[in-house]
């Protein structure tokens, strides 16, 4: 087991360059098997959630090339089984995409339940309302999504709310499904866009991805493509944020500003200077920040995956703060660890209230899942002394290089094997 040590205190400074989104890779990854010719996927991060699935699908007989750490080649061509139950695929989100790109090509899926960060109850019932909707017949047993259907048509959907993951899956679906579908009340975030586009490029006919109601007509097959996979919105905003919180000035290359708008617009009214160009975003900061309030919407609202990151941030600055989740019911499992640090935030139900202190103190933090451990992260860069965060492999599922690309920003940090108490000892000693 890995952990990060910090030595917090140190302004961010200098420069990022900001990956392939994690999330739209792991939609485009299950949308190119659909397809029989090979496949050139461009700036995927190099992350284990991605790692997983393209395991996944090499198990169940796709060619899948390496080109570098940021390129794949995929054929579908040889896929022989629509049966994606490993165990490994049970631990990541993103395995239930496998269903609608394998339904809409293969009209059957079998494919184990989805796991992923323990941030609520995460049920799939629009996914499946989707399917069935399609014509698919669809059954949970022994652990499995069961899908299937004789003759997949397309038919007008209407969504209780707005799902990333059932939109996106739905759509998978749709693209090979007889006759036009018509998604309403889909969701709008830039993934969903990225894999409509991605799947336009391989000869679907999708309009109106990045609105909320999306047209499909099927096709009746889709041909090869090269894509590259959009920046992530995410791994920016934790720049962003952590550039802020450190009063540091870090210029965050390869973004998409408009994807960031929720983030400036919060980081400007708080204090931060955040200057914007054509592909990349500048935050500093100088001094205590403001506080304010936030409730995580669907897009363009105040993205839940930046929660965390934001309560942290506030966790530092003058007054009080009101955070409000209202994506995921149990996402503030981090603000235990806060509290160890010094943070002094009371969550009642869906809210944190956060009475900003003036400084946070090291201590050893448990990462308790994906954001959440990013979040620790950023506390331990702002605060007096040494913070070690455990159970970095959270991390690690979508962020690529975290540490590395914080020490190149002059974060002083390093990660260690948590059994290594002699590594623990001199990074002390070498930092001081
Ligand atoms: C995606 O999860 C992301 N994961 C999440 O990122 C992200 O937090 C989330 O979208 C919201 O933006 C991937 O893309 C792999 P949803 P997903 O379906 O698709 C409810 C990260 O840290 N809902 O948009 O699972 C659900 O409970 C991860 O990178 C239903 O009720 O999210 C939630 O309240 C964490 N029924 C809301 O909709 C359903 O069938 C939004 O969920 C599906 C969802």
């Amino acid at each position: 087991m890995d952990q990060y040590i910090i030595k917090g205190g140190k302004p961010l400074v200098g420069e990022v360059q900001i990956g392939g989104y994690k999330n739209a890779a792991l939609g485009i990854i299950a949308a190119a098997i659909m397809a029989d010719d090979t496949v050139l996927i461009e700036n995927i991060p190099a992350v284990k959630d991605i790692d997983i699935l393209l395991k996944a699908i090499e198990d169940i007989g796709a060619k899948v090339e390496r080109i570098n750490k940021h390129a794949v080649k995929i054929n579908g061509s040889s896929i022989n089984s629509v049966n994606v139950d490993f165990d490994y695929v049970r631990k990541i989100r993103g395995s239930y995409y496998l269903v609608g790109a394998l339904l809409g090509k293969y009209r059957q899926a079998n494919v184990a339940l989805p796991g992923g960060c323990n941030i609520g109850s995460r049920p799939i019932d629009q996914h499946i309302k989707g399917f069935e909707a399609l014509n698919a017949k669809v059954k949970i047993e022994h652990g499995l999504i069961k899908a299937q259907s004789e003759n997949l048509k397309g038919a007008h959907i209407y969504f209780d709310g707005n799902s990333v993951g059932a939109t996106i899956n739905t759509m998978l679906a749709a693209c090979l499904a007889e006759g036009t579908t018509i998604l309403e009340n889909s969701a709008k975030e830039p993934h969903v866009v990225d894999v409509a586009n991605f799947l336009n490029s391989m000869g679907a006919n999708i309009k109106g991805a990045g609105t909320d109601v999306i047209r499909i007509k099927g096709v009746p097959k889709l041909h090869g493509s090269e894509y590259v996979v959009i920046p992530d919105q995410i791994e920016a905003g934790t720049f962003m944020f952590a550039a802020a919180a450190t009063n540091g000035d870090v210029l965050i290359k390869n973004v998409i500003p408009k994807h960031l708008e929720a983030f400036t617009a919060k980081l400007l009214e708080i204090g931060a200077v955040v200057e914007e160009f054509d592909d990349a975003i500048r935050v500093k900061a100088g001094g205590r920040l403001g506080s304010t309030h936030v409730k995580t919407l669907v897009y363009p609202g105040f993205l839940t995956d930046m929660q965390p990151q934001m309560t942290t941030l506030l966790s530092v600055s003058k007054g009080t703060s009101i955070v409000t989740e209202s994506i995921f019911e149990n996402r503030f499992k981090y603000v235990d660890e806060l509290s160890r640090m010094g943070a002094s935030i009371k969550v009642e139900s869906n809210t944190a209230f956060i009475d900003g202190v003036d400084k946070l103190t090291g201590a050893v933090v448990s990462a308790p899942d994906l954001r959440g451990g990013a979040a620790l992260v950023i506390a331990g860069l702002m605060a007096e002394g040494f913070t070690i965060v455990e159970n970095v492999e959270y991390i690690e599922r979508g962020y690529e290089s975290f540490e590395y690309k914080m020490q190149q920003l002059g974060a002083v940090m390093e990660k260690v094997d948590s059994n290594d108490t002699k590594a623990i000892r001199k990074f002390k000693y070498k930092v001081g």
